[in-house]
């Protein structure tokens, strides 16, 4: 290789016997990597590669503060960080976390072949890192942009994803233009990233007219599709695959096909009745997930300090008989106890067994087939915006769609 070759310029390179031309990125002992055209990393074994010749040098792209004007509707993106968030420096060849709206872009000049982007970035943490301050925040800072009818994709870390979508489909209701999150599993460094289609097929649902806040992510370990998935139904399903994210109690709303057309299954619209923010969350909710040796202590604990509890109990819903009688007296002092099932598929049935009769008897409110974290933020959300006795009364009514109508199972 020539050594006036550097990260970022464009090459191409002769690899047994095929041409491949692409921006060169990185080389080490082992591998050469450069990106295609259609922003997949190509790693390429040096020991198989005849040749590679400069095509052009790179040049830094120049970005205004915010906006790429690009060809499509426009799309505001937001950047909370996570995986997603980092990029190729190509003067270093080193991958990190985007710090400016134009790094996040220099990333990705893809999209503007798609919409007209803008862009912020707003936090850049890990999503384990999140506090419901900054729900709070990215719900504000949606809503000004949605209130001027943009698409919004909001990219954000793939472990607490479901927490942050949850809490934003509360926060704001009936949304004047699509709230999409997107994440990724891979860096966009690596080859087998899911970075870069999972961009743009939120960029392409953010242009549509869906109403309710939503997921995209890849549907299938391969690159052929995405699920669209209604931001109070999916978990993560899998610590390191690509289609780690899965709609539970429901199907996904909807699939991206590799050349980003949207086939919908059952979704909401952007409707005409009015869009409304809710800017508080409660800070004394907690989610306790019951397990067989948990003590009455650390169960009384918990209760004593907050005035919602979401309980992820086994089964059908149960937690321990012995704690029956401090759970009574909890509701009594008009604590909010709410009860999911940590095995997330099926709903919580308290009429079946004496330990769920006692637990109904005790003020315990069953979820249905709610989430036991999308009871969590709606919790947050109803106590932090409404009375208590409001609260208790639409803990189990179905808001946002979180509580499938019908169940067959
Ligand atoms: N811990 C992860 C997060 O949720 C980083 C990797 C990812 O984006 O999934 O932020």
């Amino acid at each position: 290789m020539s050594d006036t070759i550097e990260s970022g310029d464009k090459v191409e390179v002769q690899w047994k016997g095929t041409k491949f031309s692409g921006m060169f990125i990185s080389k080490d002992e082992k591998v050469t990597v450069i990106k295609l055209q259609n922003g997949y990393n190509l790693s390429l074994e040096n020991s198989s590669i005849g040749s590679i010749s400069l095509l052009s040098k790179f040049v830094q792209r120049k970005f205004s503060e915010e906006k790429v004007t690009g060809e499509g509707k426009r799309v505001f993106v937001l950047g909370t960080g996570g995986t997603i968030a980092s990029y190729v420096d190509y003067e270093t060849g080193a991958v990190k976390p985007a710090e400016t709206p134009q790094e996040m872009l220099h990333a990705q000049p893809d999209l503007a072949k798609i919409a007209s982007i803008g862009t912020e970035i707003i936090l850049n943490i890990l999503s384990e890192d999140m506090q419901k301050a900054d729900w709070i925040n990215i719900a504000k800072k949606v809503y000004e942009r949605i209130s001027e009818r943009d698409g919004v994709v909001i990219t954000h870390g793939t472990d607490v994803l479901s927490f942050t979508s949850s809490a934003l489909s509360f926060l704001i209701e009936n949304p004047k233009a699509p709230i999409v999150f997107t994440a990724s599993q891979r860096s966009p460094d690596r080859p087998s990233s899911d970075a870069f289609f999972n961009l743009k097929g939120a960029v392409r649902v953010a242009q549509s007219d869906v109403g309710q806040v939503c997921v995209v992510m890849h549907s299938s370990t391969s690159d052929d599709a995405l699920d669209i998935h209604s931001g109070v139904r999916l978990r993560k399903m899998h610590s390191s695959r690509r289609d780690a994210f899965k709609s539970i109690n429901s199907e996904p709303i909807g699939r991206v096909d590799r050349d980003l057309r949207i086939q919908w299954r059952k979704y909401e619209k952007i409707n005409e009745k009015p869009m409304k923010l809710y800017d508080k969350l409660s800070e004394k909710v907690g989610l306790l997930y019951f397990y067989p040796g948990l003590s009455e202590e650390l169960f009384e604990k918990f209760a004593q300090v907050n005035d919602g509890l979401i309980l992820a109990g086994t089964g059908l819903g149960h937690i321990t008989n012995r704690f029956a009688s401090r759970v009574k007296e909890y509701t009594s002092q008009g604590k909010i106890i709410g009860m999911t099932t940590q095995c997330l598929y099926g709903a919580v049935d308290l009429e079946v067994y004496t330990t769920g009769r006692n637990l109904l008897e005790a003020g315990v409110i069953p979820l249905h087939d709610m989430l036991p974290e999308v009871a969590y933020t709606k919790l947050s959300f109803l106590l932090g915006n409404f009375d208590v006795d409001t609260a208790r009364n639409l803990l189990d009514k179905n808001l946002r769609g979180e509580i499938s109508e019908r169940r067959t199972e």
